[in-house]
């Protein structure tokens, strides 16, 4: 079983919040992801079962947002926003160093399973370009200096065992 019945008793207290059961379809996406690490196919079929839905109903969102990862990533996953509002302010050259740093390409995790490196759509946030999105958090106004002392923050914490979520309200006691 891919899901917690935590979860499944989650998503029943929200139920009666949505117009339709179509309509829980994304937050039980997130709340899947934010459990397992990822939406994979045995989620799928497990959340179309347990919301009565077909499953290309859930597979046709999963799909289509890139938020939602569908394969094992690292305890950190950093994903880079390559659109034009940030690629005009430098994300290729962010690109560049975090590949560097990382020893790894875009689209691939490091063998360790700590890292996932990513290139991604627009994040929605062009006003401060480039856009760094770390697990569920973002950065923003983003240039090397920076990001050498982001990346350098969540070596330390990873190599010192630290779990990273992200978003202090999903797990305040470690990240304050
Ligand atoms: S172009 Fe990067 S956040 Fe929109």
């Amino acid at each position: 079983m891919a899901i917690s019945q935590q979860l499944k008793e989650k998503i029943d207290r929200l139920r009666p919040n949505f117009p339709t059961t179509q309509a829980l379809v994304i937050p039980m996406l997130h709340e899947v992801q934010h459990e397992t690490g990822m939406v994979s196919e045995d989620s799928m079929r497990e959340i179309a079962v347990f919301l009565q839905l077909p499953l290309m109903k859930i597979r046709e969102v999963a799909t289509f947002y890139t938020m939602f990862n569908k394969k094992a990533v690292g305890q950190v996953h950093y994903q880079l926003c390559s659109n034009i509002g940030c690629w005009l302010n430098g994300s290729d050259k962010l690109m560049h160093h975090m590949e560097q740093r990382l020893k790894i390409n875009a689209g691939q995790s490091s063998t360790d399973g700590k890292y996932t490196l990513s290139e991604v759509e627009c994040l929605g946030a062009c006003g401060s370009a480039p856009v760094l999105q770390v697990n569920e958090d973002y950065y923003e106004n983003v240039d090397l200096p920076m990001l050498d002392e982001l990346m350098q923050s969540f070596s330390s914490k990873i190599n010192a065992g630290e779990k990273y979520i992200g978003r202090e309200t999903y797990n305040p006691e470690v990240w304050p």
